[in-house]
């Protein structure tokens, strides 16, 4: 586990690409409880203890578990005292995403190349050693009070990041089978949509590699825009959506408004066997959104021949989407955290490399019954 990342082989960039990214190096949320947020995401999502910072590594304002599931790490990250920065983000956003770590081999660079091009500065680069090596971050601003680190850490052979230990636990339930971070979606407030897709343009020389208006996701009540950008060798996959007016209160402006500003509405993590990883899921206590069983009369009509069978899919609420290039499998959590904000989506992709917009309108359907109950339709 501890040579990982530095046995990975080298990944080859596109010379004009100003900032090379290799991959999501980490997610790291603000929670107001990262010991019990830690449990769940063992006990309920298959991910195992990693690494820990805190009292024991003599940091005195807060604590951070690291959990991982194959290349996927999340920091759950609380304060240990009032009047932190930590505790603001959390009073004001409740438990979230705070930092989309991204990995480069050479952060000095990134940063200076992001900065250069207009990003609003985080964090200077700063070198973090112990006994295992050395890493280089830095930091910009992104949407909201998300940030991106960059990590460079070609020079690191620690568990996770100098000053975490490793953390050491009798306890670490089976995995679900979650790979890797497809992409990560943001919510932004109306008229903000072009405003983040220019930022990611100009500051990391992302590209915009698909876009829905309201005609392709609108239901009887509401609507909302998104563009996807994407890095120059596709790992790094962000799309951006706005509401767009409707009748009623969309989803994402419930979004906005619980979450007090513009944040990361999902994460979205594959898998190789979705019929696999939901039942484990499932059977660890996670809820999904399900559509009406309807959608299962015509889902082979609409997406023609796919390998799994079509009854665990509905047993389990799994939805599926055909593009150009193959089909994709997709289900969507419930929100993870006591305000309605932040959910999980899980994905299988066999060929398709769009984000399944024939499931949106069925989708949303279900995401305004769950608002029909909390009263925020
Ligand atoms: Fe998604």
């Amino acid at each position: 586990m501890e040579s990982m990342i530095s046995t990975l082989p080298k990944i080859e960039h596109n010379k004009t690409d100003f900032m090379p990214i290799n991959g999501t190096d980490y997610v790291e949320l603000y929670v107001s409880n990262a010991k019990q947020a830690a449990h769940f995401y063992r006990t309920a999502m298959g991910f195992k203890a990693l690494a820990y910072a805190g009292l024991e590594t003599g940091i005195r304002d807060y604590e951070s578990y690291v959990v991982i599931q194959d290349k996927i790490r999340l920091v759950l990250t609380s304060p240990l005292n009032s009047g932190t920065t930590i505790g603001q983000h959390i009073d004001k956003h409740g438990d979230g995403v705070k930092v989309t770590a991204l990995w480069v081999d050479n952060a000095t660079y990134a940063f200076k190349e992001a900065v250069k091009r207009g990003a609003k500065v985080y964090m200077e680069p700063r070198v973090e050693k112990d006994d295992f090596g050395k890493v280089v971050r830095s930091g910009i601003h992104s949407y909201g009070d998300v940030v991106h680190i960059f990590v460079e850490r070609k020079d690191y052979n620690g568990v996770f990041l100098p000053g975490y230990k490793k953390w050491e636990t009798q306890y670490n339930p089976e995995p679900v089978g979650l790979k890797f971070v497809d992409h990560m979606v943001g919510n932004v407030e109306l008229g903000q949509m072009d405003v983040w897709v220019k930022f990611y343009e100009k500051v990391m020389g992302f590209k915009q590699i698909m876009s829905f208006d309201d005609n392709d996701i609108s239901t009887e009540y509401t609507a909302l825009m998104s563009k996807v950008m994407s890095n120059g060798n596709g790992r790094i996959k962000f799309p951006i959506n706005e509401p767009a007016p409707g009748l009623k209160k969309s989803q994402v402006d419930e979004y906005l408004e619980f979450y007090e500003g513009a944040g990361v509405q999902h994460i979205a993590v594959a898998t190789d066997d979705i019929i696999d990883t939901v039942t484990r899921l499932r059977d660890r206590g996670i809820e999904f959104l399900r559509v009406p069983d309807t959608y299962y009369d015509v889902l082979l009509d609409r997406v023609g021949e796919i390998d799994e069978d079509l009854a665990p899919l509905r047993d389990l609420g799994i939805l599926v989407d055909r593009d150009d290039e193959g089909y994709l499998l997709q289900i969507f959590t419930k929100t993870v955290q006591a305000r309605p904000t932040m959910f999980f989506e899980i994905i299988q992709r066999k060929g398709a490399t769009s984000f399944g917009k024939g499931n949106f309108k069925a989708l949303f359907e279900a995401l305004e019954r769950e608002q029909e109950l909390r009263g925020t339709l």
